[in-house]
């Protein structure tokens, strides 16, 4: 069994390598002695085989509450269930296992990024534009490292905050969204160019028309993509609410949604990503910001039983939301914002494995990836007992650096 999963993570290794190695030439401004570290750093990683594991005397938390103290087992990179002839017993210490936390937006740059996720137990996170595939991809598949998922570029208007931003950072002019008749043009070249996961547009104001938001929805529908819209204020809700979106990402700071727009949302099926943390960073750097508007907006969708996920927003450059930390933040300012500590503990584990589609994680359960956050306290009583952090493991693997404190 051993030799058989060393064998497979030799042949991933391998995949792995060709993939990035045959991807595609881009006009963007790239850094590519970075992107070769990156994709260098995979490579040496990927050297261990991983043993079966017991962790003794922890408390399971499994969607709905605490477990009584058990033993969880590490088979390979999956959660098992008998310890027999585990190669090593961690004493839990009467701690609280976790799944792995869910980041459902934020913009990792770097590797050191990807760590700091990683060593504060996220162990998946959605990347929230791409403008390089290149750059992007060598981020991801970093064996024991937080596995990231990528969206589009951000679909946005030239002349408007997001497609200036977009310019400033180097991005080529044909990742902007030009006219309603340009989007399916854009949305075919970010399939080629990026292959992204997923897309993400932004609706702003001046930004994109509701008939070019429109249209970016139905083409990304014919590659049956979901699309996440960037939506910062009131009238930016309304218009996602419109185009359809599958997801709509932050809450306004000028006016909160009421409960009329909020059913609506909901029978959309819509989803929340209120990314807390930026909201109030932004509304802590401009006094004409309303984070009292953000946090009610979250209250509503609470009540209007809209699905909320957490995302925190981390970046380097906009304003400071720190990688991996402050999803414990994000928990915690979701708590504040009228969630019990459990709502916010499923809105960073196991709803956004639903949503995203990833059925492998987001439990602690047999045959699920063993991704894993071991903390001391009971994140339930208080939810800043996931700070508490005493190991972290990725798909079986132990975070062998500094945990996140
Ligand atoms: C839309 O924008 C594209 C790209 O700039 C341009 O080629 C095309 O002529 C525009 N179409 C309309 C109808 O304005
Ligand atoms: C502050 O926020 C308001 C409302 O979003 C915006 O109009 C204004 O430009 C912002 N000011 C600065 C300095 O960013
Ligand atoms: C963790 O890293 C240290 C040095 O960085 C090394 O000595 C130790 O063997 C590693 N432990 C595991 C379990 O990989
Ligand atoms: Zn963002």
């Amino acid at each position: 069994m051993l030799s058989k999963l060393c064998f497979s993570a030799v042949l991933a290794l391998s995949f792995a390598s060709q993939v990035y190695a045959c991807g595609p030439a881009t006009n963007h401004r790239i850094d590519r002695a970075t992107v070769e570290q990156n994709n260098q750093a995979r490579t040496t990683k990927m050297s261990t085989c991983k043993p079966k594991i017991a962790i003794d005397n922890v408390r399971v938390f499994n969607g709905h509450g605490l477990d009584p103290l058990s033993t969880v087992v590490i088979d390979g990179d999956v959660i098992g269930t008998d310890p027999t002839g585990a190669t090593k017993h961690i004493d839990g210490n009467g701690g609280v296992l976790l799944p792995g936390l869910i980041d459902s937006h934020c913009h990792p740059g770097s590797l050191s990024n990807v760590q700091a996720l990683t060593s504060y137990g996220v162990t998946t996170a959605f990347m929230m534009a791409c403008y390089s595939r290149e750059q992007c991809a060598s981020l991801q598949g970093h064996h024991g490292l937080v596995d990231l998922h990528g969206a589009s570029a951000a679909a946005s208007a030239p002349g408007s905050v997001h497609g200036n931003l977009a310019l400033g950072m180097g991005a080529d002019p044909s990742s902007l969204v030009y006219n309603t008749t340009d989007a399916a043009r854009w949305v075919d070249q970010q399939m080629e160019e990026i292959k992204p996961e997923f897309i993400k547009i932004v609706a702003e104001t001046p930004g994109l028309s509701q008939a070019t938001l429109d249209a970016l929805v139905s083409k990304a529908k014919t590659y049956e993509k979901k699309v996440v819209c960037h939506a910062a204020d009131f009238k930016a809700h309304h218009q996602a609410t419109l185009a359809g979106v599958d997801q709509i990402h932050h809450v306004p700071s000028d006016k909160a949604v009421g409960a009329e727009l909020a059913e609506v949302i909901r029978h959309r099926n819509q989803i929340s990503v209120p990314t807390l943390s930026i909201m109030k960073a932004m509304a802590e750097m401009n006094t004409s910001r309303s984070y009292a508007a953000s946090q009610e907006t979250v209250r509503v969708y609470k009540d209007a039983h809209i699905p909320i996920l957490a995302g925190t927003d981390a970046n380097s450059a906009i304003a400071v939301v720190p990688f991996g930390e402050s999803l414990h933040a994000e928990l915690e300012l979701l708590v504040e914002a009228g969630l019990t500590p459990l709502e916010a503990l499923v809105s960073a584990t196991s709803r956004p494995a639903e949503i995203w589609g990833l059925h492998d994680r987001g439990v602690i359960a047999p045959g699920k990836r063993a991704d894993l956050l071991l903390i001391q306290g009971d994140p339930i009583a208080d939810i800043k007992a996931t700070r508490n952090i005493k190991g972290v493991w990725v798909a079986g693997e132990w975070y062998n650096g500094t945990l996140g404190a």
